[in-house]
């Protein structure tokens, strides 16, 4: 498949909100039903007024209107180390080495029936800061591979090419693969380097009505 065609059948990137099934390519937007669940938000970015966090605070709006219990977890202002591979986590029952932020983000991940990854676009990837809790997972795959849990995306960025999204996106599809965990929507706020320019866009209304659909 060549990019643009990746793009158009991954993503409705400055029109709005793109749906993809964990593997059948494009999908329509999954409606999870009536049940309530535990959905947990971790956001990546610096700026508590930026861009991602506001589409994170209106996810957020629409899913608690819509009953569900969301626990939000601000990975730029955790306590967080990244992992250094020494593998303890690996040997015997041995935990990860570090006591910190992630203490209180993995019981929320373990009982999370949907993670929600909301990122600013930094060099065509998750930021530094949310992809330091993402690694840190590896201490605990063996607990939340094949856990049925649901994943989305909301990332926001200045540039609005075609591919400007494609490495993130595609990121974050290799890592539900190996999580084995589904796909339920994605949100491509592209073209918005700050507050001011998401405001006046339709983005924050889709990313309520994301939470408000789940
Ligand atoms: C370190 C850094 C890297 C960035 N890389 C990209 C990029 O690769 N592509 C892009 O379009 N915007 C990029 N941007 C712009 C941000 O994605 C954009 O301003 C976003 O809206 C910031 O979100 P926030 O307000 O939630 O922090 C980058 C910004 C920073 C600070």
């Amino acid at each position: 498949m060549d990019r643009r065609n990746f793009i158009k059948n991954t993503a409705i990137t400055a029109a709005g909100i793109a749906i993809l099934g964990s593997a059948a390519g494009l999908t329509n937007n999954k409606i999870i039903g009536d049940k309530k669940m535990n959905i947990l938000v971790i956001t990546g970015s610096p700026h508590k007024k930026g861009t991602s966090a506001l589409l994170a605070d209106e996810f957020i709006k629409g899913a608690q209107e819509k009953g569900h219990k969301v626990f939000r977890f601000d990975a730029a202002f955790e306590e967080l180390h990244p992992c250094i591979a020494c593998e303890v986590c690996k040997t015997g029952d041995k935990k990860c080495i570090y006591k910190d932020g992630m203490e209180k983000l993995n019981p929320k991940l373990f009982e999370a029936d949907v993670v929600v990854f909301v990122t600013p676009l930094y060099y065509f990837g998750f930021s530094s800061q949310i992809k330091m809790a993402i690694d840190r997972f590896h201490a605990n795959n063996h607990k939340i591979i094949n856990t049925n849990k649901k994943a989305m995306l909301i990332a926001t960025s200045a540039a609005a090419n075609d591919w400007t999204m494609e490495g993130l996106v595609t990121n974050y599809n290799n890592i539900l693969s190996f999580l084995g965990w589904e796909n339920s929507g994605i949100l491509l706020a592209t073209g918005c380097p700050v507050r001011e320019v998401i405001e006046k866009t339709e983005f924050p209304k889709k990313a309520y009505e994301l939470g408000k659909n789940l």
